[in-house]
């Protein structure tokens, strides 16, 4: 399991959460997301996750779905498909510093600058290409 998906997944149990939490012990719902969190294999730290949280920052896959899968999961005009390792192998031998900049600038002529995610940072962006990259490894 990617980093990111790990991420992906614990900040879902954050907002699940919160939901249920909403008249309850937050506190007492948090610390238990912090226990989830230290007994996974691969886990980021709990402090990147309250920033996370407390950024009200969208997860990579959330951004990813809002703003990549309609071109990337079926493969509009040529972009190469999500989890495709075929069609990713030459673009990631380009370099990751390469497919950041094509991301931020976009690539013409179908590869929109920011890939069309406009509420998105560089950073943002950077993970959403390290999100796809790793799926596709
Ligand atoms: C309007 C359709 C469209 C959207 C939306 C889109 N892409 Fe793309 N993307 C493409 C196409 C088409 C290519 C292939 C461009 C080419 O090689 O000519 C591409 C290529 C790429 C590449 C490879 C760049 C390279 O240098 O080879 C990356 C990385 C990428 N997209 C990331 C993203 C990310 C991240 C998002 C969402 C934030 C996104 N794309 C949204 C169409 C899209």
């Amino acid at each position: 399991m990617t980093k990111y998906k790990v991420l992906v997944s614990v900040v879902s149990i954050i907002i699940a959460g919160l939901a249920i939490a909403s008249s309850g012990d937050i506190a007492e719902r948090i610390k238990r997301v912090g226990d989830v969190c230290i007994e996974g294999a691969d886990c980021a730290s709990t402090s990147a996750l309250t920033m996370v949280a407390a950024s009200g920052g969208a997860s990579v896959e959330a951004n990813f779905n809002k703003s990549c899968a309609t071109c990337h999961n079926v493969g509009v005009a040529g972009a190469p498909k999500f989890a495709d390792a075929t069609a990713w192998a030459p673009r990631i031998a380009k370099g990751m510093d390469t497919l950041y900049a094509s991301t931020i600038n976009g690539l013409p002529p179908a590869m929109p600058q920011k890939g069309m995610c406009f509420s998105c940072s560089d950073d943002d962006l950077k993970a959403l290409v390290d999100y796809m990259v790793a799926a596709a490894k």
